[in-house]
């Protein structure tokens, strides 16, 4: 197994409170969600069908993000779907917010 390569994406103050942002690393789009100053990085692409989730909705209250297209909610956590139509989960990146500064490393499953 490679050790996770930490990339820099941007600052805290960049994502606030109830916010995504979306970069890429390496080509692969991701989502990094600020959940009550919590923040969470997963799979911008949908595992459905060809949606950014980053553009959905957050769920505060679940800890998850609601697909703008067809409406699945993801748990942030474990990217799990939690409602169809999607099935399969969406990947959970590594984040770390220490210093201020937002860092990612992409997990190493397989989409
Ligand atoms: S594209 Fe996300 S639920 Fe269909």
């Amino acid at each position: 197994m490679k050790a996770a390569t930490w990339v820099e994406v941007g600052r805290m103050a960049d994502v606030p409170p109830g916010h995504a942002a979306r970069v890429e690393i390496d080509d692969v789009p991701v989502a990094i969600f600020n959940v009550d100053g919590e923040f969470f990085c997963l799979d911008d692409t949908c595992s459905h069908a060809q949606a950014s989730l980053s553009d959905g909705d957050l769920d505060a209250d679940r800890c998850a993000i609601e697909c703008p297209l067809h409406g699945s909610a993801f748990d942030l956590r474990t990217g799990d779907p939690i409602s169809l139509p999607a099935v399969e989960p969406v990947r959970v990146h590594h984040i770390d917010t220490s210093d201020g500064v937002i860092r990612v490393a992409l997990s190493d499953d397989e989409a």
